[in-house]
């Protein structure tokens, strides 16, 4: 039986997302966001579901940091509301919704929990929606704004900061498919956005730095590697096209200053409308890369696989492949010049079954991030340079248009009683934690 035994220092961590967590939704001065807006409207999420309640985080946070410490949790990954410290976007501050955080942060030290804090999960205040949102270029420096506000506050005791949480989905769901909020459909549109976002994230970036040089800053990039389907130049040469195509937009941008030749293409007339000097600010230093993974695309010649034949799947669709992690990291340490990482998502939604004891025996959720683990591992003896991994999610959560169908949890939530059980993927992980191993069975 092989064990593998991380650095000392390697960053233990779970993640969640303001919105997906909180509920709260229109307390103590919060303003509305997008996703309120969307998930009151009829028939754009699962059974109606909404954040109104979530897990309510926002009233049970002591109880969920008491948790995270008996779990030994070293980090914890968490995203801000800018509604709730921002009702407008601009403007009046609420000074309540800041509080909010402050004292989340101060129990998280409290309990020797490092925060990592990401600006922007997805919720954005219906106000600024209604200037075009991340349509509009106004935003930019009006997102800077409310970083150098959150760093103000918080930039003392805080030190991880990440602008965006997967930009490529604010862009794809939110304004090309439109299952996310604000649910548009139209690429020009979308495309802009995308270049908006980092445009947005550059500025920040700036201001953030301005306030604090000591702080780290990063952004978090969703990715999904493509592997050809077989040796073949023709399934070789489809598989790098669709990484290209849809893969290294927000890399290229970031690390290399520059939009993918084959993107660029793809977009054809559509292409974003780009002011001079923006790839400048958009590819400033970082101190971090934060990726998700959840898995791959497999293709050939003829395309992207929809089902890989003999793969498992996760309740989300989604094969689980973890030599896939392993891929993904050599492919981005060789091709871009990287700060340290951190995986800052991965995880699986699998059907629990509560057994009359109350235990959830999660076999293929702790499977699942037992393998994952082991690619880190692996890929850090190849040599690239992961600090950290933060399993998503710490709690079962409002999984966006898919409601609470989905639980990624590795602490169970009752959505009736607000109770929360660690299952067993969540002991398993602790006991990982408090070794520093992690065992092949
Ligand atoms: C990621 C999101 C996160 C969660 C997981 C399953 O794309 O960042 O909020 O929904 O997927």
């Amino acid at each position: 039986m092989s064990t593998y035994r991380f650095p000392i220092d390697f960053v233990w961590g779970a993640a969640t997302a303001s919105y997906q967590i909180e509920g709260a939704w229109n307390e103590d001065g919060k303003g509305e966001s997008i996703w309120d807006r969307f998930s009151h409207t009829p028939g754009k999420t699962a059974n109606g579901d909404t954040g109104d309640v979530a897990c309510d985080h926002y009233h049970l946070y002591r109880d969920d940091v008491a948790l995270m410490h008996n779990l030994g949790l070293k980090a914890y990954r968490f995203s801000v509301s800018w509604p709730r410290v921002l009702p407008h976007g601009r403007g009046p501050i609420n000074l309540r919704g800041l509080d909010f955080y402050d004292r989340l942060v101060d129990a998280l030290l409290d309990a020797n929990i490092v925060p990592f804090l990401t600006l922007y999960h997805w919720d954005l205040p219906q106000a600024l929606q209604e200037e075009g949102g991340w349509t509009n270029r106004d935003i930019c420096p009006t997102f800077a704004d409310y970083a150098a506000l959150m760093v103000k506050r918080l930039g003392d005791r805080v030190k991880h900061w990440a602008t965006f949480n997967e930009p490529r989905v604010v862009m794809d769901n939110g304004h090309l498919n439109g299952d996310h909020a604000p649910g548009l459909k139209d690429p020009p549109t979308a495309y802009q956005v995308g270049h908006h976002l980092m445009v947005a994230h550059g500025m920040a970036v700036q201001a953030i730095r301005a306030m604090n040089p000591n702080l780290h800053i990063g952004v978090v990039l969703n990715q999904w590697p493509s592997d050809p389907a077989s040796d073949s130049p023709e399934d070789v040469a489809a598989a790098e096209l669709v990484w290209q195509q849809n893969e290294t937009l927000f890399l290229d941008t970031v690390f290399k200053a520059h939009y993918p030749p084959s993107r660029w293409e793809l977009m054809g007339e559509d292409v974003p409308r780009i002011y001079d000097g923006d790839l400048a600010l958009i590819s400033q230093r970082l101190d971090f890369l934060g990726i998700n993974y959840y898995s791959r695309s497999l293709v050939s010649a003829q395309g992207i696989f929809d089902r890989v034949p003999g793969s498992e799947y996760t309740e989300m669709g989604w094969e689980v492949h973890p030599p896939g992690l392993r891929r993904l990291l050599n492919k981005v340490n060789n091709d871009y010049n990287l700060p340290p990482i951190f995986i800052t998502e991965n995880g699986a939604a699998f059907k629990d079954v509560v057994m009359s004891d109350g235990a959830i025996h999660d076999e293929r959720r702790l499977e699942y991030i037992r393998q994952h683990l082991i690619q880190v591992y692996l890929a850090m003896q190849d040599g690239v340079d992961v600090r950290g991994y933060f399993a998503w999610s710490l709690l079962d959560n409002f999984e966006w248009a898919h409601g609470y169908t989905k639980r990624f949890g590795i602490v169970r939530v009752d959505y009736e009683t607000q109770e929360r059980t660690v299952k067993d993927s969540g002991q398993w992980y602790s006991r990982v934690i408090e070794s520093n191993t992690v065992s092949e069975s």
